[in-house]
């Protein structure tokens, strides 16, 4: 599924932007999390709760689901406290995976997870799907953990990242902003938004 709405495609510009600094840069991809995320649940089960107003007794519902975040360092972290102010209540795990920057392969360097998952769904959350091999890593290790049902919530993708995770993983649900042409020859996504960690976190 991909975010149409004009304040989404808007905020992709600005986060896209060579000139657009540190503080809109971050401030955008928490607000375009938030959006992906409000997309991304949806279908999200929930149950009815009855209530007392102030005038009269009524029914109204709750999310019967327990919910992860987990976010793809380090740039996925900036998505996940726009998420967490939509839903107060979910689980984080921290999923560290970096990208061998000459092979282009994942290797993962961190990740604390119980013993088992305690989660319902999990929102893998990465604002870039490049080759694919992180997203899939990731939710690989999900899968092995436990968790029954998985989105990947990302901003830009490359087509071949997309045919990679939809191939390794058909079942994963995946909501992103924009698809964009190609992968250049270091991996990068085209145009893309340049390097997602840096730009929010550590660039010039
Ligand atoms: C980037 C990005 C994804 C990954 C995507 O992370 O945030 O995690 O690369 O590439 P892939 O689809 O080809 O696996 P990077 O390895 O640069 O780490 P960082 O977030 O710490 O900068």
């Amino acid at each position: 599924m991909f975010l149409s709405h004009p304040l989404a495609q808007s905020f992709l510009t600005e986060v896209r932007a060579r000139e657009t600094s540190r503080a809109i840069v971050r401030h955008r991809v928490r607000a375009l999390a938030m959006l992906l995320f409000y997309e991304a649940t949806r279908d999200l089960p929930h149950v009815p709760r009855p209530i007392t107003t102030p005038l009269a007794e009524t029914e109204g519902t709750r999310v019967a689901v327990s919910v992860g975040l987990v976010p793809v360092l380090r740039a996925g972290l900036g998505m996940v406290d726009g998420i967490l102010e939509l839903l107060p209540e979910a689980r984080v795990f921290h999923l560290g995976i970096f990208r061998d920057e000459r092979t282009l392969t994942p290797v993962e360097y961190y990740s604390k997870l119980a013993e088992h998952s305690p989660v319902d769904v999990a929102f893998i959350l990465d604002p870039m799907l490049a080759t694919g091999g992180s997203a899939v890593a990731a939710a690989s290790r999900l899968k092995a953990w436990g968790v029954p049902r998985i989105k990947f919530l990302g901003l830009i993708a490359a087509p071949e990242g997309l045919r990679r995770l939809t191939e390794a993983h058909p079942d994963v649900e995946i909501f992103l902003c924009a698809l964009d042409s190609h992968l250049n020859e270091k991996g990068f996504i085209v145009p893309g938004m340049g390097d997602a960690g840096d730009r929010q976190f550590s660039g010039a």
